[in-house]
C-alpha cells in the first residue's frame, strides 16, 4: 500500500513529499496534485509506517493525515518530530474545528489543510514548507550553543556528546512532548529530566519522581492513581496518588525497564486517556501531566523479549536523550570534579580547592562504571582524607590502585617540582603543598629516599609504592605501639583507610 508512488529516472533532485493517510484515495489524488509539479511523492498506509519512512530516508514535507486508525495523527507527528524536528509536516482533517487548528499548531505542525482539498492550496502550503526548511537551514549555522555555565540546575560537560543532550534539552524543554531518558546507571538521567522540567513552562507546577521499580505490585495502582477511604483493608485514609499530586507538573517514571506488566498495563491507561480512577472511586479524574521516563535497560531489547509492552514503549519513546557513558567523554571529568568540588564549598563540607594534575590523570583514566555518581564520590571521599586543599593521588581510594600504579611515576615526579600535567587537566598546585613537597625532597631525605627507591625497585619492581606504603603504615604503626588512631594521624589519613591498607598488605603477603 506504500512505498513510492511517483518515481521518474530524472527526478532524484526533486524534493520528495511523504503522504501519510489510511484512506487510499486521498493518497491517490494528493500524489497526482504533487506529481504534476515534478515532486517525487511515497505515501504510508498508517502513522507507523510513515515513521519509519521518516527514519530511514526523511522527506522534505509530510503531509499527514490527523484521524487514522491505529496511531493518531498527532501522535505520529510528535514521533516525526522526534526524529526530526525540523521537518515540515502538514496536518490534513476533514473536521475543521478551532481546537484541532490549535492542537495541530501547538503540537509543531507546520501547517494545517481541510479536506476536501484545493489543489492549488496543496501547492502553495507545499512550496511555503520547502523554503521554510530552506530558511531554517541557513540559520542552523549561526545557531547559538548552550554553555554549560547557562545550566544553573547544576548540570556541567562540554565534550561534544554532553553539548548534544543540551541541544535537545533545549528543544524540547518548552513543549509538552513525551521524552525517555536512556543511559548507564548514574550518568545524571534524573537531573536531565529537572533540567527539562525547569525550562518548561511547567516549572512552576510539581515535578514528582515514581520510582517504578520500587513500589511493591499491589501497591502501586494506589500509590500512582491514589485510593479513597475503606477501598481496601488498611486504607484509613483516602489518599491522593502520584498523578494527582503533579497535575499541572511533570512526573517523571523513573526505572521504567523494571516495571511489571500489569503495572505498564495501567500506566499506559493513564497516558492514553489523560485520566485517572482512585482505587475505590467511582468517577475519572482529569490530569494534566508531562511525562519524562527513564531507564538504564535496553528497552529496544525488552521489547523483542515481550518484557515492555510494544504500544508503552511507542508512547513514552517520543523524544529519546541518550546519555553517553562517562568513559566516553573523559573531558567532561576536570569539569565535573571541579563543579562537585564548588558544591562541596558552598555547603563548607570541604576546604579542598583542586586536584594534583597527577591525581586528575588517574581519574581521567578510571573507567567509571559508575559514571558521574561514582566519580562525585570518589571526590567526597578524597576530600575528606586531604590534607591541605588540594587531593593528591595518595587520597584518591585504595581500589583505584590499578590506575594509581600506572600513574605512580608521577607523583614521586612532582616532589622536586615537574608539575606538568596533561594539557587542559591541570591544576596549579597550592604553595603550601608544593613547599612541603619539595622540602621533603631536599637534603638528607632526598638521599634517603634514593636508596630506598633503588632497593624498593629492585625487590618489588612494578609495587614500589605500594610496598612503600606498606612500609611506612608498618612503621607508623609499631612507632605509635599499634594505636591505629594515632598511627592515622600521624599518617594523614583515616582509621578507615589505614585499616583498609593494612587489611591490604596482609592480603596482598597471603
Ligand atoms: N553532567 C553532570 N554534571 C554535574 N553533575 C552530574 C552530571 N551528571 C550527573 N551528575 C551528578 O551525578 C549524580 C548521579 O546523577 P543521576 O542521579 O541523575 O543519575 P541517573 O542516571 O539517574 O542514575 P541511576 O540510573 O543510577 O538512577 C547526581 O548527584 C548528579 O547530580
Ligand atoms: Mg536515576
Amino acid at each position: 500500500m506504500a512505498g513510492q508512488l511517483h518515481n521518474m529516472a530524472d527526478d532524484s533532485n526533486q524534493p520528495n513529499i511523504l503522504v501519510v493517510d489510511d484512506d487510499s484515495e486521498i493518497r491517490y489524488s494528493l500524489n497526482r496534485v504533487l506529481a504534476s509539479r515534478g515532486y517525487r511523492v511515497s505515501a504510508a498506509g498508517s502513522g507507523e509506517e510513515g515513521i519509519e519512512m521518516v527514519r530511514k530516508s526523511p522527506p522534505d514535507v509530510v503531509f499527514l493525515d490527523i484521524r487514522m486508525g491505529g496511531m493518531s495523527g498527532l501522535e505520529t507527528l510528535q514521533h516525526m518530530r522526534g526524529v526530526n524536528n525540523k521537518l515540515p509536516i502538514i496536518l490534513m482533517t476533514a473536521f475543521g474545528t478551532a481546537q484541532t487548528a490549535i492542537e495541530a499548531m501547538k503540537f509543531g505542525a507546520f501547517d494545517y489543510i481541510m479536506k476536501p482539498f484545493d489543489p492549488e492550496r496543496v501547492l502553495r502550503l507545499t512550496e511555503n514548507a520547502l523554503k521554510a526548511v530552506e530558511d531554517l537551514r541557513r540559520a542552523s549555522d549561526i545557531q547559538p550553543k548552550l554553555k554549560s555555565e547557562d545550566w544553573k540546575e547544576g548540570i556541567v560537560g562540554s565534550s561534544a556528546a554532553m553539548q548534544e543532550v543540551f541541544k535537545i534539552i533545549g528543544q524540547v524543554a518548552a513543549s509538552d512532548v513525551t521524552v525517555m531518558i536512556t543511559g548507564e546507571s548514574g550518568t545524571g538521567k534524573e537531573l536531565i529530566a529537572r533540567c527539562i522540567c525547569q525550562h518548561s513552562h511547567r516549572a512552576r507546577g510539581p515535578m514528582v519522581a515514581v520510582n517504578c521499580a520500587a513500589i511493591p505490585e499491589n501497591l502501586i495502582e494506589s500509590e500512582l492513581f491514589g485510593h479513597e477511604k475503606g477501598s481496601f483493608t488498611g486504607a484509613t485514609a483516602q489518599r491522593i496518588g502520584r498523578f494527582e499530586q503533579c497535575d499541572g507538573g511533570t512526573i517523571f517514571l523513573d526505572e521504567i525497564g523494571d516495571m511489571t506488566l500489569p503495572t505498564q498495563t495501567k500506566i499506559l491507561r493513564v497516558l492514553q486517556e489523560g485520566e485517572i480512577q482512585r482505587v475505590g472511586g467511582t468517577g475519572t479524574i482529569k490530569v494534566d501531566v508531562r511525562v519524562i521516563a527513564a531507564t538504564n535497560k535496553d528497552l529496544e531489547k525488552l521489547v523483542a523479549d515481550k518484557t515492555f509492552r510494544e504500544d508503552l514503549y511507542y508512547r513514552l519513546n517520543v523524544v529519546r536523550v541518550r546519555v553517553p557513558p562517562l568513559r566516553d567523554r573523559g573531558s567532561d571529568i576536570p569539569e565535573i570534579v571541579e563543579f562537585t568540588l564548588q558544591k562541596l564549598e558552598k555547603n563548607r563540607k570541604s576546604r579542598v580547592r583542586r586536584v594534583a594534575p597527577e591525581a586528575m590523570e588517574v581519574l581521567t583514566r578510571h573507567r567509571w562504571p559508575g559514571n558521574v555518581r561514582e566519580l562525585e564520590n570518589v571526590i567526597y571521599r578524597s576530600a575528606v582524607v586531604a590534607q591541605g586543599d588540594t587531593i593528591l593521588i595518595r587520597d584518591l581510594p585504595p581500589e583505584m590502585g590499578q590506575a594509581i600504579a600506572t600513574a605512580a611515576g608521577a607523583e614521586p615526579k612532582a616532589g622536586v617540582g615537574d608539575r606538568a600535567g596533561p594539557a587542559g587537566t591541570a591544576t596549579p598546585a597550592p604553595e603550601e603543598s608544593v613547599k612541603a613537597e619539595s622540602s621533603a625532597a631536599s637534603g638528607a631525605l632526598a638521599s634517603v629516599l634514593d636508596t630506598l627507591f633503588e632497593t624498593l625497585s629492585r625487590e618489588a619492581p612494578g609495587k614500589v609504592l605500594k610496598r612503600l606504603e606498606t612500609e611506612v603504615t608498618n612503621r607508623a604503626l609499631a612507632r605509635a605501639n599499634g594505636d591505629v588512631a594515632r598511627a592515622a594521624e600521624v599518617l594523614g589519613i583515616s582509621k578507615a583507610v589505614l585499616k583498609k591498607r593494612l587489611e591490604e598488605s596482609v592480603d596482598s603477603r597471603g
